[in-house]
């Protein structure tokens, strides 16, 4: 038993250990306490029925040591694009489940290792993954409703937002299949730096804050959007700038009352437009408990709020996209 500090490990889904064959070449830990950590097995030994009977007694996540995260990655990936390479006969609960957590992974790993070629790698395959799930999905209000339990809600509505701004991009004559990649991708980084309860606050305060975000949210969080693009930028070659223009202004308002730097609706383009209303549209979704029957209050928020610059066409995109006439 060793009584390391916690911050040399990095948390990976027990599921993900389930998931992913007989064997790891790694030290998987299991934490009992703040600093109290055991190591659980020894490097390609085999682990299932061992972490069957932790899953079994409510173990959610187990460990690994963060300078062997890299290698986890690496074998996460190679195991995910097996999975997937038939996935035409591949159950679905087990794809969103593979998803699920290889998302948590990637947000870990950008976490604790910060921007490098295996993450953006693994956030590159997790997304292209994704959106080749999301366009088998025929109603994707089932499909929440379906598997929302099985998921962490922030790789649910990253999801649901991703599979939104693709249907609304599919009503511009520009569309194309790179452009949506690209604005999935966006999805599924904006809160990548953000713990769940961090996102969880951040929703809190939407509802509440009518652009007095610092009397509700600390700068650590505020600043999110600003110092995942900052970190990004050098990887230009890697990730798109519009992508990265996405993540950049993701929590702006028409108005000027968003964060971090309250710029105004004459001042974004069109893609984060469409962005930031598909957000809106699935948080009001999920805050009615995806209840059909609110969706033309919902639409008339939208409409009352995001009515400036493209703000409107992101607004008719979306109106067009529900098959509803503009
Ligand atoms: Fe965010």
């Amino acid at each position: 038993m060793s009584t390391e500090p916690k911050n040399e490990y990095c948390r990976v889904p027990i599921k993900l250990i389930l998931e992913h064959g007989d064997d790891f070449p790694f030290d998987i830990y299991l934490k009992l306490g703040p600093a109290k950590i055991i190591k659980l097995s020894h490097r390609n030994e085999d682990i299932k029925e061992t972490f069957l009977r932790y899953k079994e007694k409510g173990v959610e996540d187990v460990f690994v040591l963060q300078r062997e995260m890299s290698a986890f990655i690496k074998q996460l990936r190679k195991n995910m694009a097996n999975r997937f390479f038939d996935s035409g006969t591949l159950p679905t609960r087990e794809a969103v489940s593979i998803l699920d957590s290889g998302y948590m992974v990637t947000k870990e790993a950008f976490m604790k290792l910060g921007v490098n070629e295996t993450t953006l790698a693994v956030a590159k395959e997790v997304n292209e993954f994704s959106v080749k799930m999301l366009k088998k999905v025929p109603n994707i209000f089932e499909f929440f409703k379906q598997f929302r339990e099985d998921c962490e809600k922030s790789f649910m509505k990253q999801l649901m937002v991703a599979y939104s701004t693709s249907c609304m991009i599919d009503t511009f004559d520009w569309k194309s299949q790179q452009i949506k990649e690209k604005t999935a991708m966006a999805a599924m980084l904006c809160d990548v730096l953000l713990t769940e309860s961090q996102i969880e606050l951040v929703n809190q305060a939407e509802k509440v804050a009518d652009g007095d975000w610092d009397a509700h949210l600390p700068r650590e969080i505020l600043e999110h959007p600003t110092k995942l693009s900052s970190m990004l930028m050098p990887q230009r070659h890697t990730i798109s700038t519009e992508t990265i223009g996405i993540i950049e202004v993701h929590h702006e308002l028409p108005n000027g009352d968003g964060f971090p730097r309250g710029i105004t609706a004459d001042r974004l383009t069109l893609l984060p437009c469409i962005y930031i209303v598909a957000n809106k549209f699935i948080t009001l979704m999920i805050d009615s408990g995806f209840d059909y029957r609110q969706r033309d209050s919902m639409l008339q928020t939208l409409e009352d709020n995001y009515s400036r610059g493209n703000f409107k066409k992101a607004v008719r995109s979306l109106y067009k996209m529900l098959g509803m006439v503009v």
